[in-house]
This record gives C-alpha cells, sequence and structure tokens, in this order.
C-alpha cells in the first residue's frame, strides 16, 4: 500500500479534496494577483470595484444559464441549487452603483467574452465540465466571497444594498452548506475519465478568472 499524505492527490482522494488540492496553488495565485490584492489592501475604488462587478454580471449570466440547461448529470441535482443564483444580486447592486441595465449599456472584456464562449459551450447540467465552474465560482463565494465584501465595504465604502452579491440570504449555515456541497461532489458517480476531465477544467477555470483580473489590473493601471 502506498502512502497517503496531505499533497495526495490521487484518483482514490474524495473528489471534492481532489478539486481543492488540485486548484491550491493558482487559488494562491489569485489571491495575490495584483487586482485582487490592490482591490483587498484598499488602493483602488469603488468605480474599479464596479468595473469589476460588471465583469461577475457576465459571468453569473452565462454560468446560470447553462445551470438551468438540460439533464442533471446523475447524482448532480442537488449542487444545482437556485439559491446559489447571483445574477439579481448583482444587477442590483449595480443599479445602487449607478449601473442600471448592465446587459445594455456594459460589455464583456475579451477574457470574459472567451470564458462566456467557453461556458456557452457546455452541455448544461449533463456536462461534468459545468460541475468545475459551478464549484470554483460558488464555493469561492462561499468563502473568500465573505472576506472581500468586508474589505469592499470597509475600504471604498460601499453600502450593503451594493453587496448583496456576497449575501446568501436563503442559506442559513454558510459553513454546513459548503460541506453538504462536497459531500454532493463527492457522491457523484464519476468514471475515472470523466473525473480527470472535471479534475483539469477546474484548473481552466481558475485560469479563466486569472485572465480577468489581470485584464483588470491593465486596465487600471492605464488610468
Ligand atoms: C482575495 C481573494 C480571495 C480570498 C481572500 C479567498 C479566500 C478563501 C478562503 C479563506 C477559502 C477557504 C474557505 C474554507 O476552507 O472553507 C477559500 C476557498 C475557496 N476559494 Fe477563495 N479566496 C479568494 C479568491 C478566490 C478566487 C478568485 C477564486 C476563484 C475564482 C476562489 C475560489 C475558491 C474556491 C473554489 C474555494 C473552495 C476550496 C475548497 O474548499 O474546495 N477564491 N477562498
Amino acid at each position: 500500500m502506498g502512502k497517503t499524505n496531505l499533497h495526495d492527490v490521487s484518483a482514490s482522494a474524495p473528489l471534492s479534496r481532489q478539486m481543492r488540492e488540485s486548484s491550491q496553488q493558482q487559488h494562491e495565485q489569485a489571491e495575490s494577483s495584483p487586482f485582487v490584492a490592490q482591490l483587498m489592501r484598499g488602493t483602488l475604488s469603488l468605480d474599479d470595484y464596479t468595473t469589476y462587478l460588471v465583469q461577475l454580471a457576465w459571468l453569473y449570466d452565462a454560468l446560470e444559464r447553462q445551470v438551468a440547461h438540460g439533464d442533471a448529470l446523475p447524482g448532480s441535482a442537488p449542487l444545482w441549487d437556485s439559491r446559489l443564483n447571483r445574477v439579481d444580486a448583482i444587477s442590483a447592486d449595480l443599479a445602487h452603483l449607478g449601473i442600471a441595465d448592465w446587459k445594455h449599456t456594459t460589455a464583456p472584456s475579451s477574457s470574459m467574452a472567451a470564458y462566456i464562449a467557453h461556458l456557452d459551450g457546455l452541455a448544461g447540467r449533463a456536462d461534468v465540465r459545468l460541475v468545475a465552474h459551478h464549484y470554483t465560482r460558488y464555493l469561492g463565494d462561499l468563502s473568500g466571497g465573505q472576506a472581500i465584501a468586508a474589505l469592499v465595504a470597509r475600504h471604498y465604502g460601499a453600502t450593503p444594498d451594493q453587496l448583496s452579491f456576497y449575501r446568501f440570504d436563503n442559506i442559513d449555515d454558510i459553513v454546513r452548506y459548503k460541506e453538504a456541497y462536497r459531500g454532493h461532489l463527492d457522491g457523484l458517480d464519476l468514471t475515472p475519465g470523466e473525473r480527470e476531465t472535471l479534475i483539469t477544467e477546474v484548473q481552466l477555470a481558475f485560469t479563466m478568472n486569472q485572465r480577468v483580473f489581470d485584464e483588470l489590473a491593465v486596465v487600471q493601471s492605464a488610468r
């Protein structure tokens, strides 16, 4: 029997753990990327935050279109929980930040357009790759998202009605919810090939988010 340790990301590890560990390095990279680090440090502005939120509106619009579509992958039904949906909250936040009707008054950046095109190419809830995108965004929002909201309020004076994106009003206990979510991931009945596809797609999802941050940093530094 081979030795196992914390860094064992072999296919025998629970899927949720394999997903987390295979993206750990990219997560650290995202946290320390210039746009995110500056946003958290307080050296940007509420306008910069708004520019970022506009891009997230486009992302969730595409993601939630896929989540609403198709037969579910066996065992995945509990993941597709409408309480996670963020488009309405983001739209309301944007309206309070001075951007009404974002769909007609803004456009996705080029890296976001590529991300959207990729999401649009998925086959809805039957596609194992959608699980990867769902996990990367929603588990992130349920985790670090909470710290981001506190810092955006503190540094830039964002008000609660500009920060509803980070509130999951119908979920009582976020920590338990995340545990249950990981349990649903571990309960998916996947072939080794599907599992590999899913892990690769988590890494791609992180990469696509990273490209959006990198592009935002360029726009911001060009001012
Ligand atoms: C300043 C930025 C960020 C901070 C402070 C942050 C912080 C955190 C923290 C503290 C956790 C662990 C929560 C727990 O163990 O329950 C976490 C988990 C997570 N974050 Fe982030 N994060 C940030 C950015 C991101 C980004 C950009 C993404 C992806 C787009 C992301 C995706 C995730 C995911 C998927 C998890 C769940 C990991 C797992 O347990 O499987 N995070 N984040």
